[in-house]
């Protein structure tokens, strides 16, 4: 069993949103959803107007990933519309100054698998603490704001550290990556620890989408 795929929509067809969703029905895991605030991250994104009319047509589990300062206020309608899972950035919650943990207890009491994300200049060590009450980690393989970035090699070995640590604290946390993926760096990162891989850019530039979100699992 190789990793699992969520395609960030960022990359998608936006004119022909519909179109990208049922191809991620069909071939994907999980449809990943950037949402930016502007403030947190050097760039705005998309919305409600874009998740809701998703909501009713995804087939397959949605994961919002919030690039904004106060997450917080959105979770509960997030959770409204079905979001399977929903992470955060430690960053956010610093900025904010509010209290990691309770901000994923927060996403679980809603019925969501919460998920805590750090830039590639937070150290890895930053997270452990949280492990505990984070159903995923996010470990940025670029900095939060755009797609097509590269791939930030350094993440390899935090992926591998965080693994060991979320091992020795015998939690069954999981570990996600997000940014300059593809199929030429997925089974490294599978071998590394990762357990989710987002790949934005890879997958809708791709001639083959459906095959490349494959190749990206099976190998
Ligand atoms: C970046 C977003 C990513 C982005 C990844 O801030 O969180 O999900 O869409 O894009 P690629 O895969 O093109 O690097
Ligand atoms: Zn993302």
């Amino acid at each position: 069993m190789g990793p699992k795929i969520a395609p960030s929509i960022l990359s998608a067809d936006f004119l022909h949103l519909e179109k990208d969703i049922e191809m991620l029905n069909a071939n994907a895991d999980i449809i990943h959803i950037d949402v930016m605030d502007g403030s947190l991250v050097p760039n705005i994104s998309f919305g409600f107007s874009i998740i809701e009319p998703i909501s009713p047509i995804a087939k397959i589990p949605m994961d919002a990933h919030l690039m904004v300062v106060h997450p917080e206020r959105w979770f509960e309608r997030l959770a409204g519309l079905g979001i399977d899972m929903c992470s955060f950035h430690l960053e956010a919650a610093r900025k904010a100054r509010l209290d990691a943990s309770e901000l994923l207890r927060q996403i679980k009491a809603l019925g969501m698998k919460a998920g805590l994300a750090i830039n590639p200049d937070i150290p890895v060590k930053s997270v452990y603490k949280y492990i505990k009450d984070a159903d995923f980690i996010l470990v940025m393989s670029v900095f939060a704001g755009f797609g097509g970035q590269k791939f930030i090699y350094e993440t390899y070995d935090r992926v591998a550290a965080l693994k060991e640590e979320i091992k020795r604290q015998g939690s069954d946390c999981l570990v996600q990556i997000d940014g300059g993926a593809s199929p030429a760096n997925a089974k490294n990162l599978y071998e590394a620890g990762v357990d989710i891989i987002v790949a934005g850019s890879a997958v809708f530039k791709s001639e083959d989408p459906g095959a490349t979100i494959d190749a990206m699992r099976k190998f």
